[in-house]
């Protein structure tokens, strides 16, 4: 088909939850990608944060075919050995010591806040199961997720919305220790709010939560769906920091592509989730598993996060040049690693169809910032065709 047959063919049957751009991608590699009419794109998207690896990464693309030539699916009821070897390399990945594997991020989060409740009430004492969210903040469209999530937006026509959320300002750690009660079972919080404009926190904010969080004997929760997997730079956000949380939950690039969530945690704090306290049937599949386990070794085999502060600082400085050169339109750049945020004078939404129409694509976050989260694995050049993209984007739209 070619791309306005699969346009109609998509507006006919496609539920209408998505506003999206007129453009039908059927081929990827690396950091490109190309439509149905077999035009190029460089993809600074990356599916938003999820394609870390680039696309179709071959030993990704390799031992997806060789599992599902030999056993795609089965049960929890079994031992799957690509989970328990992928749960193994992300607990030595991190701090924790098991993991719950399940589809998404909003599932992971679901996980996430189920045990925060069991553990509260088991541990804490009986009914301390409210759990302090953050404004801005984006945990996925469930609907404990999206009671959890700082922005009206997701929430509207949904009410009666989860009881058991309190909402206060992000890096503010007043607010957190004002808003605990003797009801507090934990704190949820991304590292960098992603959703609400690639937010980047003061330095020590995630130390003095975990400190208010001990004082308090109550979790910390990280979502480090959009931040994990070597985003930021490190495997996982936190660990830019010198602390380290009680949960932690990772989808998205988990699986290059390929659809994983997984909720981390401590023995101590995972007790709580006894034998059929919670389920997916098909979390940790041993075809999402071993996906996912090949992204993570392939990572780590080709030191791709080790480069990705780097990329960064290059990338950021780009921008910077441009802010300098186009300050009426650029205003703040924030970032950390390779998620980068750009706060635009003008709607975002004609940039990021502007660089479409120059086959380029970034995204969009918050109230009106470009959003930039490439492929790890894009190269310098590959940074400055990006930078060169914009500036004449930029200059268009000086000359409007
Ligand atoms: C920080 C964060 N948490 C959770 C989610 C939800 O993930 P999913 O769309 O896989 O349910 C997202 C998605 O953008 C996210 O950025």
């Amino acid at each position: 088909m070619n791309s306005v047959e699969i346009f109609a063919l998509s507006d006919s049957y496609i539920a209408p939850t998505y506003n999206r751009f007129p453009l039908a991608l059927v081929k990827g590699a690396g950091v490109k990608v190309w439509d149905a009419d077999g035009n190029e794109y460089l993809d600074c998207l990356a599916g938003i944060a999820v394609c870390n690896l680039g696309h179709c990464h071959p030993q990704v693309s390799a031992a997806i075919s060789e599992q599902a030539r030999q056993l795609m699916h089965v049960s929890n009821l079994y031992h799957i050995e690509p989970q328990a070897q992928l749960a193994e390399i992300l607990c030595e990945f991190s701090f924790a010591e098991k993991v719950f594997f399940c589809n998404s991020g909003a599932e992971a989060n679901e996980a996430a806040i189920k045990l925060a409740r069991r553990y509260g009430d088991a541990v804490l004492g009986a009914g301390r199961t409210r759990i302090i969210t953050m404004q801005d903040s984006f945990h996925g469209r469930t609907m404990a997720t999206l009671t959890a999530t700082g922005q009206q937006k997701v929430k509207t026509g949904y009410q009666p919305l989860l009881e058991g959320f309190d909402c206060v300002p992000f890096n503010n750690i007043d607010a957190v220790a004002a808003a605990i009660t003797d009801k507090t079972c934990a704190v949820l919080v991304e590292p960098v709010q992603g959703e609400g404009g690639v937010i980047v926190p003061d330095a020590d904010y995630l130390e003095r939560l975990r400190q208010l969080c001990d004082e308090h004997k109550i979790l910390l929760i990280l979502d480090e769906v959009q931040t994990g997997i070597g985003r930021t730079g490190k495997f996982f956000a936190y660990q830019h920091s010198n602390v380290a949380p009680d949960i932690l939950t990772s989808a998205k690039a988990l699986g290059n592509g390929f659809p994983i969530g997984a909720m981390l945690a401590s023995d101590q704090v995972l007790t709580h989730f006894g034998h059929g306290s919670h389920a997916s049937t098909f979390g940790g599949n041993p075809l999402a598993s071993a996906a996912s386990l090949a992204t993570i070794r392939t990572l780590r085999d080709e030191k791709i996060i080790d480069k990705v502060g780097e990329k960064g600082a290059f990338l950021v400085a780009g921008l910077k040049k441009l802010q300098t050169e186009f300050p009426e339109i650029i205003g703040a750049i924030r970032g950390l690693g390779l998620m980068v945020g750009m706060d635009i004078k003008v709607p975002v939404g004609d940039i990021v169809k502007a660089c479409l129409e120059k086959y380029l694509l970034v995204g969009s976050a918050g109230a009106n910032t470009l959003r930039l989260t490439p492929p790890l694995v894009i190269e310098k050049a590959e940074i400055e065709t990006l930078l060169r993209i914009l500036t004449e984007v930029f200059s268009d739209v000086r000359k409007a």
